[in-house]
Formats: structure tokens, C-alpha cells, sequence
């Protein structure tokens, strides 16, 4: 059964050791950024930011940085082998590197972690160019995703020292994407508490949520799920792992070919979720398929919604209610050839869950998609 655990008190805000503003960047290794960057233009229409590479005096590698309202990603590809960016490439295949917190001081975030027992991925670093300054730091987190603490408050530029603007005549309109809602990570067998208890720990979240296997199952498959946050709720880490089912489930074959843990979806909040998905679709993105039954049942369940059900219905987007308000979320297939990273779209209308109710449906048509790649 899920329970909330317990509200975030205005005190464990004060309390706080680890204060973090949201979410800063993402950072994807993909293998060819050029083509990468083109595509979340076109197809989720991010603008051009910033680059990074031979010609800013980058040396092994290119980086294109890319926005969104309030979104921030950036696409890195090693320019040659033998390095650490191709070896993550070789294993994950493209996948989520790096998870970017905006801090206020990124030494002490710094600090204040690896004494509670983080591994270090970056010692405080200042970086300096015309604009100002930012400082990085940054610790390990599951399998080899890294989160980086980036302290820009002195610091006027676009992105960052060491990128250059990239000025693009190819300037595809938004799709109204607007910010990270929150970054699931995939564990391995029985890590969940282990990553539930470093969060804790080491970074100060709370655990808001849980879900065990009899919230999350099918007839085949089965995971659960713990739901770390930040003191003033502005980051949320999800935390699967797998469990046993009849079949193997999605965090399994997510397992098996990212070749360990790793970021599963990205979650991106829209203010209108009719519009941005329909634009989505339009420009080529594929969304999990959802039986029609769903929608004759929905509004039973979830009560009186301010939408139309038609155009939800027609583009697949998922409803579910809590004590707060409602919520609409609908999730893509797989970015990129291996069935690993994938992206929800969600429009939260008071409701601060993650869909509980939708969980059955969902999962069964990840079931089927998985199914159709012969890894059920
Ligand atoms: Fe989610």
C-alpha cells in the first residue's frame, strides 16, 4: 500500500544543509550531439544555447547546450575512443550523465555531502571567463550518473565559462515544455532502501512516498518504488527497483541494457498538456499506446476534470487525483534504440503524486512494448 509519510515542514527548510534551487541541467552522452541536439529541436523544439569544443578549445570532446523555458540540456560526445565519455557510451549506450543541482554555494553543498559519505566526482572547481564566475562540484549518485552542484549567482552569461553562444538559423518554435517535475532513477535488486537511506543521509532528502509491489504490478511484472525530495520540494528523485513477478519486469530489461542503474525518465512539467503533446506527436514523437477501456472508466474514478476526455483520449494522456488536486501525465517510448531513457510529459493541477492510479495501465503497455522486443 502507498502512504504519504509525512508532510515538509516550513523547519526542515531552515534545517536544511543541503538548500538546492531546482534543478539546474541535464547532461546526456550521447554518441553524435550534433545529430542529438537537432533532433530535441525539432522534435521538442529546444533552442540553441551554448557550444562547447575544438573551436572554444575543448579538446576531446563537443557539447551543445540547449534550452527551454526553464529546461536545460546538454548534449556531450567524445571526439576520439579512449576516454571516459565513450566507454559510458560503449556500456549505457546515450543515457542521463549528469543531474544538475542549482546551489547558492556549491563548495559547501560540496562538502556537506561527501562528510555525510558521498564519493567525489568533482572537487570544488571555479570556472572564469568576461561574465563572472561559476563554480562546480559534484558527487556520485547510483550506477554512474553524477549530480554536480553549479553556483552561478556571479555569473552573467548564457551558460557557462568555457561554452561560446551558438547562434542557429534553424530556430523550431517551443512546445511548451517548461521545467524538470522530477528524474527517476532505475536500481538494482533490493537497492532501493540503500539509495533511499543515501538520499537521506547524505543529501538530506525525505521520503514522501512509497509504493510497493501490490501498488505496482501486473499479472506478469512488478517494481517498487520510494519518491525522495528535497527540503522545499523543488527536487524529486523517484527510486525503482525490480521485484519478482512472473516475467521480467521494466526496471529488469532496463537493467540489462543500460548495463547497470542509471536514469530511467525525465519528468517535464507543461502548463497545457492538450498543446504541448499534440505538437510532440506532430513533429514525430511516439507515446505508449493506451486501450480505450481506460477512458470509459476514468472519470469514475478520478471525478470532475476541467477537460474535454476526447482530445485526452485521442492523444493518450493518463489522469489520476489526490487529496491535492488531479494531474495529467503520459509517457514517451524510449528516446533512443535501447530500451532504457524515456520522457513524461505531465500537467499538475494541484496534485503533488506521481499517478498511482495510472500505474496498471501504464505498466501494461510498457508490458506490451516489451513484449513486442521479445525481452518480456
Ligand atoms: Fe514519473
Amino acid at each position: 500500500m502507498s502512504t504519504l509519510i509525512e508532510p515538509i515542514l516550513p523547519n526542515t527548510i531552515a534545517a536544511d544543509f543541503l538548500p538546492l534551487q531546482g534543478t539546474d541541467y541535464v547532461e546526456f552522452y550521447v554518441g553524435n550531439a550534433k545529430q542529438a541536439a537537432h533532433f530535441y529541436k525539432t522534435a521538442f523544439g529546444f533552442q540553441s544555447l551554448a557550444y562547447a569544443g575544438p573551436e572554444t578549445g575543448i579538446k576531446d570532446k563537443v557539447s551543445y547546450v540547449i534550452c527551454q523555458n526553464k529546461l536545460t540540456f546538454v548534449l556531450t560526445t567524445p571526439l576520439r575512443g579512449d576516454n571516459e565519455i565513450a566507454d559510458h557510451i560503449y556500456k549505457h549506450g546515450d543515457g542521463v550523465k549528469v543531474l544538475a543541482l542549482k546551489v547558492d554555494d556549491a563548495t559547501n553543498a560540496w562538502q556537506e555531502t561527501t562528510k555525510r559519505g558521498a564519493k567525489s566526482y568533482l572537487a570544488p572547481t571555479t570556472l572564469k571567463d568576461a561574465d563572472g564566475e561559476v563554480v562546480l562540484s559534484g558527487i556520485h549518485t547510483y550506477g554512474e550518473t553524477v549530480h554536480v552542484f553549479v553556483e552561478r549567482n556571479n555569473y552573467k552569461g548564457f551558460f557557462m565559462p568555457g561554452f561560446r553562444k551558438w547562434e542557429s538559423n534553424y530556430n523550431p518554435t517551443s512546445t511548451g515544455l517548461l521545467y524538470v517535475d522530477h528524474c527517476v532513477g532505475n536500481v538494482g535488486w533490493y537497492q532501493m532502501n540503500p539509495w533511499v537511506k543515501f538520499y537521506e543521509e547524505v543529501m538530506g532528502f525525505k521520503n514522501i512516498l512509497s509504493f510497493d509491489d501490490n501498488d505496482i504490478s501486473t499479472e506478469y511484472s512488478a517494481l517498487m518504488s520510494k519518491v525522495m525530495s528535497n527540503g522545499n520540494g523543488f527536487v524529486k528523485f523517484p527510486i525503482n527497483e525490480p521485484a519478482e513477478g512472473k516475467k521480467k519486469s521494466q526496471v529488469e530489461e532496463y537493467l540489462d541494457f543500460y548495463n547497470g542503474e542509471g536514469v530511467q525518465h525525465v519528468a517535464i512539467a507543461t502548463a497545457d498538456i492538450v498543446s504541448t503533446v499534440t505538437e510532440l506527436q506532430k513533429r514525430g514523437i511516439e507515446f505508449l499506446n493506451i486501450p480505450t477501456s481506460y477512458y470509459e472508466t476514468v472519470l469514475e474514478r478520478v471525478g470532475k476534470i476541467d477537460e474535454d476526455i476526447a482530445p485526452l483520449q485521442k492523444l493518450g494522456i493518463l489522469i489520476d487525483r489526490d487529496e491535492e488536486g488531479y494531474l495529467l501525465q503520459i509517457f514517451s517510448k524510449p528516446l533512443q534504440d535501447r530500451p532504457t531513457l524515456f520522457f513524461e510529459i505531465i500537467q499538475r493541477k494541484g496534485a503533488k503524486s506521481f499517478g498511482k492510479g495510472n500505474f496498471k495501465a501504464l505498466f501494461e503497455a510498457l508490458e506490451r512494448e516489451q513484449d513486442a522486443r521479445g525481452n518480456l
